[in-house]
């Protein structure tokens, strides 16, 4: 979408995955705190995304939303304004229909959607501060027309109001699983392109509730000509800093999301993150890869079931390649510069996690293990392309 924001993929933090419906405004802030002092948010963490339950569920007099008044005492705009002072941005969720997908599946009570209420809405969000808004197709007919109509509608209010807003949209909840993926670049920053993601590497779904990391690979990688600047496939919020997946695994989802030119939109309590984690999410190197500036995501290169590779070009020239081991065991994987895309006579390699490097005259090549993923920086040796290894900043630790 061509509105001035999101020329790199969106990055920040959402409440969902962590912290479902608990959430108020000294949780968002202490976040906010944590984002500013474990340095995330000078990496580019930015967008503080207060997901579901956030709502009033009844309009003011003059048919205004408004926060829940338990949890968010202070206001939506003073949330928004201690975001903005810590340098941070705000997002908020909100869905057109009657429900939120919290309430569909009996979570939380009450909504108020902004179907028919969008100009209003725009200019309250906009009037609160409102950097990012998530739009999340929870109720309504599901077809796609009306998905298209709907979200287009939320599209063109947001930019009436003036303020640059990123509009990251949810159009799956209703047709996941049996309509087709539509390249949404004309209406929204970014979409979903699956049902929710899970802590686990492999559900066995192929696009149901919910979905391992793997998963949403498989479906994802296809959609690689989607990616542009300003608009971007979102395979969902991160599960990196959370249970259920092995460090290994991990640096995977984290390495295949960079390569995948998606949002990194964190999902685990920054408070409380361990330095495994901080070391996974502030790495400096794939965080170059996911931001660069020609916003490409990775095309496969070649997927035998076990082993997959995936080559994203970057701006500078270099091309970035993702080894990729789907299998239960460690395994060898092989390509090389001609089937990236690069052609000379010499190659530097760079290990975005160790930073070293290597030359080679054409094969690239590393074991691998179970479900991990190497991924060399390629550069012509000589050329001065590479950026400068950036060390990430020394963590302090998170308030209390
Ligand atoms: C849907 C979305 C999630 C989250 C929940 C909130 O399931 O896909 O990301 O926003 O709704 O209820």
């Amino acid at each position: 979408l061509e509105n001035g924001v999101a020329r790199t993929p969106p990055m920040g933090w959402n409440s969902w995955n962590t912290f479902g419906c608990n959430i108020n405004e000294t949780l968002i802030r202490q976040m906010a705190d944590a984002i500013v002092s474990s340095g995330m948010g000078e990496l580019g963490y930015k967008y503080v995304v207060v997901d579901d339950c956030w709502f009033n569920p009844n309009r003011d007099s003059s048919g205004n939303l408004q926060g829940d008044p338990s949890r968010f005492p202070s206001g939506m705009k003073s949330l928004g304004d201690y975001l903005h002072g810590k340098g941070l941005k705000f997002g908020i969720y909100q869905v057109p229909g009657t429900k939120t997908c919290a309430q569909g599946t009996g979570g939380y009570p009450g909504a108020t959607g902004s179907q028919g209420h969008e100009a209003q809405d725009a200019r309250q969000f906009a009037a609160w501060g409102v950097d990012y808004l998530k739009y999340d197709y929870c109720s309504g007919s599901g077809t796609i027309n009306d998905q298209v109509t709907t979200f287009a509608k939320m599209r063109d209010a947001l930019a009436a109001t003036g303020r640059p807003i990123v509009y990251s949209i949810n159009p799956n909840s209703f047709h996941c699983c049996t309509g087709p993926q539509r390249n949404w670049g004309d209406v929204a920053n970014m979409w979903r392109t699956t049902e929710d993601i899970t802590n686990k590497w492999d559900t066995g779904n192929t696009n149901g509730y919910p979905m391992g990391i793997q998963n949403i690979v498989n479906i994802t990688v296809p959609l690689a000509g989607n990616a542009r600047p300003g608009a971007f496939n979102d395979p969902d919020m991160m599960e990196v800093g959370r249970s259920g997946l092995s460090d290994t695994e991990q640096r995977s989802h984290f390495a295949l999301w960079a390569m995948m030119a998606s949002p990194l939109i964190a999902g685990n309590d920054i408070r409380s993150m361990t330095s495994a984690t901080q070391t996974i999410l502030k790495n400096a190197n794939l965080l170059a890869i996911d931001q660069d500036s020609l916003a490409l995501q990775a095309t496969q290169v070649s997927n035998d079931g076990s082993r997959r590779v995936l080559a994203k070009k970057l701006a500078n020239g270099d091309v970035a390649v993702a080894l990729f081991n789907q299998s239960g065991s460690t395994t060898t994987i092989s390509t090389s510069a001609s089937a990236i895309g690069l052609t000379g006579s010499s190659f530097t390699l760079r290990d975005v996690w160790s930073n070293a490097t290597s030359t080679t005259t054409g094969a690239i090549s590393a074991s691998v293990p179970s479900h991990g993923t190497v991924v060399y920086r390629v550069s012509r040796t000589g050329t001065p392309t590479s950026p400068p290894p950036t060390s990430t900043p020394p963590t302090s630790p998170p308030p209390t």
